[in-house]
């Protein structure tokens, strides 16, 4: 299956009904999903790329329930995570996962990242939701590769959805085509990783 070379695209990734993961273009802080996660630094203070935008995005309230964890549980180590509401946002809750920050690959980078999508997706999953949609965490200020990022997160969300009680959809919201193009290649590259359930991709096209 070929990527579009034009235009903005989603893949699907249908592992069995209902679970679904999209891999789409956009600004997370629009996401409708019942969770977004933030790509957050260990002190949970509003820095900037996707950090700054929902923070600005959900006005004051996540910013004072972040200061009230730090006091107890600062810093949050990388590959963790923790869930405030969401204030202004269109979700129920933000999620702040903690990524590594990249030093060359040696350094647990790829256990530490794909534990920020497992630890995200069970906290998910523990509080009851249905659907949560993820940045490409690490990849902006902490340097991650974007194929090397994409080749630990696709295949962790498509085990932990599969492992899920509650949560039938994941999307990971890419800002910009070249992460997209990346993270839908990881996608479409998969299937044949994943023999115990079904997996089958779909490419849409984007309404603009
Ligand atoms: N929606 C979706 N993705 C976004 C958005 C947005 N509105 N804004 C930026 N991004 C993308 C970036 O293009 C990048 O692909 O999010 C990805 C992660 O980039 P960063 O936000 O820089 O996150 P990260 O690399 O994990 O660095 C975290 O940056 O701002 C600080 O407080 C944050 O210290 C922490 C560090």
């Amino acid at each position: 299956m070929e990527l579009p070379h034009d235009g903005d695209y989603f893949v699907d990734v249908h592992l069995g009904d209902p679970l679904l993961v999209r891999i789409s273009r956009g600004d997370i802080t629009k996401s409708s999903t019942d969770a977004i996660v933030n790509a957050a630094n260990s002190m949970l203070l509003a820095g900037g790329g996707v950090c700054g935008a929902i923070h600005r995005a959900a006005g004051p309230a996540i910013a004072d329930e972040c200061r009230k964890i730090s006091e107890r549980q600062s810093p949050l180590a990388p590959g963790h995570a923790v869930a405030t509401t969401a204030g202004l946002l269109p979700s129920k809750y933000v999620i702040h996962a903690v990524g590594p920050i990249w030093r060359g690959g040696d350094e647990d980078e790829a256990q530490v990242l794909a534990n920020c999508y497992r630890e995200s997706m069970c906290i998910a999953d523990e509080l009851g939701l249905r659907s949560m949609a993820f940045p490409a965490i690490s990849t902006g200020v902490f340097g991650y590769p974007v194929k090397e990022a994409a080749a630990v997160a696709i295949p962790t969300i498509v085990k932990s959805l599969a492992a899920a009680k509650h949560l039938v959809f994941v999307e990971m919201v890419l800002f910009d085509k070249p992460t997209l193009d990346s993270f839908a290649a990881v996608a479409l590259q998969q299937p044949d990783a994943y023999p115990n359930h079904s997996y089958y991709c779909s490419i849409g096209q984007m309404q603009s």
